[in-house]
């Protein structure tokens, strides 16, 4: 039994091994259907409607160590798996949180996509160095592009041709907002697929199906949470079954204080690995975030960042550290990291220069619809 979850919330998600037919559209054509997008466009304007805090703001927020704690786990994922020169595309970028771990990891190109287009904003103006409240520091060191569209609809592999091979594909919180249906998840994974080079790596981080669905069932109704968080399942599931043949569309409302209100999907994580596969990538690992957070607090040089990003408090001029609530929520959610198959090609990094721009301006962000 991996991960000491209780085998029977795996398998009552379906086999490990189960596999899934095949698309009968093909891989070229994945439909969606009008409410598919009602649901993206809430989740966008959702996140879009989110403003930018400013760092008082941020430290009283009552998510604020576990804000940190999520920085921390995306920063080790980085510190783990970007060499120097790579070439990156972060799906759902937001507003460009990660772009300060990226220029640490001493990145050669950056490409940020995300359906909201506030968060583009935000993330731009944080590029530029325009508006970041949290350090004032000097320009990022890569050329960048920045695209506003949604990651799992649109043919990226087209919009992005002249941009790849990319060596390292990063999705943080939001590879379940494709988990809606069969076709999005398919479209999802075929664009990072497409996208990375051979032996590239695929890191991520989302909610943890195993541990959402055994709280489900814990609970007396189809709701349960703490004082900073909460999920609503529709009566539709109140058998609290969970069929290994229809995985996709299993939809609850996700609220946390100062951070998420909207939909979202659980993604069973052996079948994503298994859809995974079909799109040639293997999995490297898979833990979730209280699992992740023992293992790699055993380095040192994991230690030291954890102090200095303050998850836990500094001991010092910081008294506080993440609460029990806010260690309860970090349960919710995995880290994976996911390989392309095949062999390493040699990658012409002085060639991604001329790629990105180093000054982004409101012109430049790309718009990007399911016709392309
Ligand atoms: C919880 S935020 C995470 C943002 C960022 N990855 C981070 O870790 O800071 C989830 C992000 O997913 C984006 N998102 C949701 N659905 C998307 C889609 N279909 N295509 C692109 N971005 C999407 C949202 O706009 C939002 O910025």
């Amino acid at each position: 039994m991996k991960r000491g979850y209780p085998e029977s919330l795996s398998s009552s998600l379906g086999p490990p091994q189960s596999r899934f037919k095949h698309n009968p559209q093909g891989d070229a054509q994945f439909p969606e259907d009008e409410s598919t997008k009602i649901f993206a466009r809430k989740v966008a304007d959702h996140y879009s409607a989110r403003t930018n805090q400013t760092l008082e703001e941020r430290e009283a927020s009552p998510i604020i160590h576990l804000k940190k704690l999520n920085n921390w786990i995306k920063s080790v994922l980085i510190q783990l798996y970007a060499r120097k020169g790579d070439a990156v595309l972060d799906l759902a970028c937001g507003k460009g949180g990660d772009l300060i771990k990226w220029d640490k990891a001493k990145v050669e190109y950056y490409v940020g996509v995300d359906i909201a287009e506030g968060s583009m904003e935000d993330c731009r103006t944080r590029y530029n160095g325009d508006a970041d409240h949290h350090q004032r520091r000097k320009k990022f060191t890569f050329p960048a592009r920045l695209l506003c569209g949604d990651c799992f609809e649109v043919r990226l592999d087209k919009v992005l041709a002249n941009d790849a091979p990319f060596d390292i594909c990063s999705c943080q919180f939001a590879m379940h907002y494709s988990w809606s249906t069969e076709a999005r998840a398919r479209r999802a994974l075929a664009n990072v697929s497409a996208l990375l080079r051979p032996g590239g790596t695929f890191i991520g981080t989302m909610p943890d199906a195993n541990v959402i669905i055994k709280k489900l069932r814990e609970a007396e109704g189809m709701a349960f949470g703490n004082s900073v968080y909460w999920i609503q399942f529709d009566e539709e599931f109140s058998d609290k079954k969970f069929k290994s043949s229809s995985p996709f569309g299993i939809k609850y409302k996700f609220h946390l204080e100062d951070a998420v209100d909207c939909p979202e999907w659980i993604v069973p994580f052996h079948l994503f690995k298994s859809l995974a596969e079909e799109y040639g990538f293997e999995l490297v690992f898979v833990k979730n975030s209280h699992e992740f957070v023992h293992e790699y607090m055993k380095r040192p040089e994991f230690i030291e960042l954890m102090r200095r990003l303050g998850a836990l408090g500094d001991g010092n001029r910081d008294q506080t550290t993440l609460s029990p609530e806010e260690w309860e929520v970090a349960y919710l959610y995995l880290a994976f990291v996911l390989k392309k198959r095949g062999q390493p090609e040699w990658t012409q990094a002085n060639s991604r220069k001329d790629k990105g721009q180093m000054q982004i301006s409101k012109e430049d962000i790309l718009y990007i619809s399911s016709d392309v």
